[in-house]
């Protein structure tokens, strides 16, 4: 079964969205196999976020994943990667659609609330980055 990674960033956690962001996902039928929260290292976010490296948002991408802690989850079903990213909608929130969670939940791109990885390849690279104990399984 696919697996996936999302990241509910520190300003939902902080706005208090996590529960209501994980139903979304549970309700669709995903299964939770692992959730930790965590205040992410910058090496941590250099890995995740390498390539980004150079880009005009790196910096207050950066600063706001540092801001508090974030909510790391690996998600399992069928085509979850994909699944995910339906779910959580465009990156610009503005863009959006309702019944997205991005789209529900913020305005600014900068902030939107979660991550997906975008690919089979993506997850597999992510999730150890927050879940070590998982790089062999
Ligand atoms: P994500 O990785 O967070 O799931 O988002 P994504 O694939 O839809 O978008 P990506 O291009 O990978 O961007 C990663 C995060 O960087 C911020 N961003 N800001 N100001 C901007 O133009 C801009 N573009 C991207 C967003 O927070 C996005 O989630
Ligand atoms: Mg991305």
């Amino acid at each position: 079964m696919e697996k996936t990674l999302v990241l509910i960033k520190p300003k939902a956690v902080s706005r208090g969205l996590v529960g209501r962001i994980i139903k979304r996902y549970e309700d669709k039928g995903l299964n939770l196999v692992a959730l930790r929260m965590i205040k992410a290292t910058g090496d941590q976010l250099a890995m995740h976020y390498e390539e980004h490296k150079g880009k005009s948002f790196y910096g207050s991408l950066l600063e706001t994943m540092l801001s508090g802690p974030l909510v790391a989850m690996i998600l399992e079903g069928e085509d979850a990667v994909s699944v995910v990213r339906l779910l959580n909608g465009a990156t610009d929130p503005i863009q959006a659609l309702p019944g997205s969670i991005r789209g529900d939940y913020g305005l600014e791109i900068e902030h939107n609330v979660v991550h997906g990885a975008d690919s089979q390849s993506s997850a597999k690279r992510e999730i150890p980055i927050w879940f070590p104990e998982e790089a062999d399984a």
